[in-house]
Formats: C-alpha cells, structure tokens, sequence
C-alpha cells in the first residue's frame, strides 16, 4: 500500500478540483476579485462577504478536489460572524484543509465572465494576489477574462480549477546509507 493512502479515494498523487460562483451585480458595492478591488467599477457584487467571486471558485475548487464539500458548508451564508467577511479568510481555511492532508496546489486556472469594466490590466495584478495567498509563483494562477455578450450585464460569474498534488512521505537516509 501507497504511503499517504486515504481510504475512500484512489491512490493516484493527482486530484483536479472545479469551481463555480455568480454574484448579482449592483450599484454602491464593491467589485472586489481575487483580493484585488477593481477601481471605478459602476457597479459591484451583491454578497454576504465581500463577494469575491474569484476567490471563492478557488476555496471551491480547493476542496472539490478532495471531495471535502464546499465553502457553503465551512462559511454559511446566514451566519452573522461571517457578513463582510475578508473572502482571503476562505482561500486560507480551504487551503490548510487540502495542506492538513497532506496536498498542496501546483496550478490554477481561473475564468471571470463579465461584461464591464474590461479586467485585462488588472490580470497580472490579480494572479499575483491569488498566487500569493496559495504560496505559488504568479505563472501558477491563469486568469482568463470573458463578457457575457450582454447576456448577463448585471452578473459577474467565475469558474476555477485547480490541480492538487500529493506529497510523498519524507523517507529519512538510513545512517551511512547516502547520508552525511
Ligand atoms: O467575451 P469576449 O470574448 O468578447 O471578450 C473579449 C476579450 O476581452 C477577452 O478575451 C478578454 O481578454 C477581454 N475582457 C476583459 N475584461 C472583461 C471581459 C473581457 O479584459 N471584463
Ligand atoms: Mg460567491
């Protein structure tokens, strides 16, 4: 048997999680995505949290890999504990759930679809926050930006995935065995 072998799941290192989330859009809120606030957005989500809906497709596609749920179930939306919340605290938690396992991200891909304003000089600053609260370098995160042809203006909608990968057991040099 594999070292690291979790009963109920396949032994393979390997794991892909998926994401998805949507967020009302309105006027007098904040657009905030993946940690960055988007400026002079006319119009900003509509959310118990901050309503960052990239960070909480990556939260889900954390622990969708691991089968562990999603952030509904560790964040509910109708406690009051958790209204304005930070959402970098759901990355955090979904994060150390996947690392207490002993998996950690190797990439992630996340897609925003929204039909204003335009995303794309905010996509190096937004990677690098996502990267770094997964402790990944900034070529790890992928953020694609979409409209919705005006068939949604008044939503943003997310969808991330990510790649888990399991850590081998450290396996200690026997004494004079390659060792020092
Ligand atoms: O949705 P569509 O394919 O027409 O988007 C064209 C391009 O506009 C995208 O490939 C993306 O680079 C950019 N875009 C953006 N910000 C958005 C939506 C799209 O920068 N909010
Ligand atoms: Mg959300």
């Amino acid at each position: 048997m594999w070292a690291g072998y979790t009963p109920g799941m396949s032994s393979w290192p390997f794991r892909v999680g998926f994401g998805e989330d949507a967020h009302r859009l309105e006027a007098g809120r904040r657009l905030v995505l993946g940690g960055v606030d988007v400026p002079h957005a006319a119009l900003g989500a509509v959310a118990h949290s901050d309503g960052d809906a990239v960070l909480h497709v990556v939260a889900d596609a954390l622990l969708s890999g691991l089968a562990l749920g999603d952030i509904g179930g560790y964040f509910p939306d109708t406690a009051e504990q958790w209204r304005g919340m930070d959402s970098r605290v759901i990355v955090e938690r979904a994060l150390a759930l996947v690392r207490e396992r002993g998996w950690v991200p190797v990439n992630v891909a996340v897609v925003v679809t929204l039909d204003r304003p335009k995303l794309g000089p905010l996509r190096a600053e937004i990677a690098r926050s996502v990267a770094a609260l997964l402790s990944l370098p900034p070529g790890d995160v992928g953020v694609s930006f979409k409209t919705s042809e005006g068939l949604a203006p008044l939503h943003v909608q997310t969808r991330a995935t990510v790649l888990l990968a399991r850590l081998l057991a450290r396996v200690e040099a026997a004494p004079g065995v390659g060792g020092e």
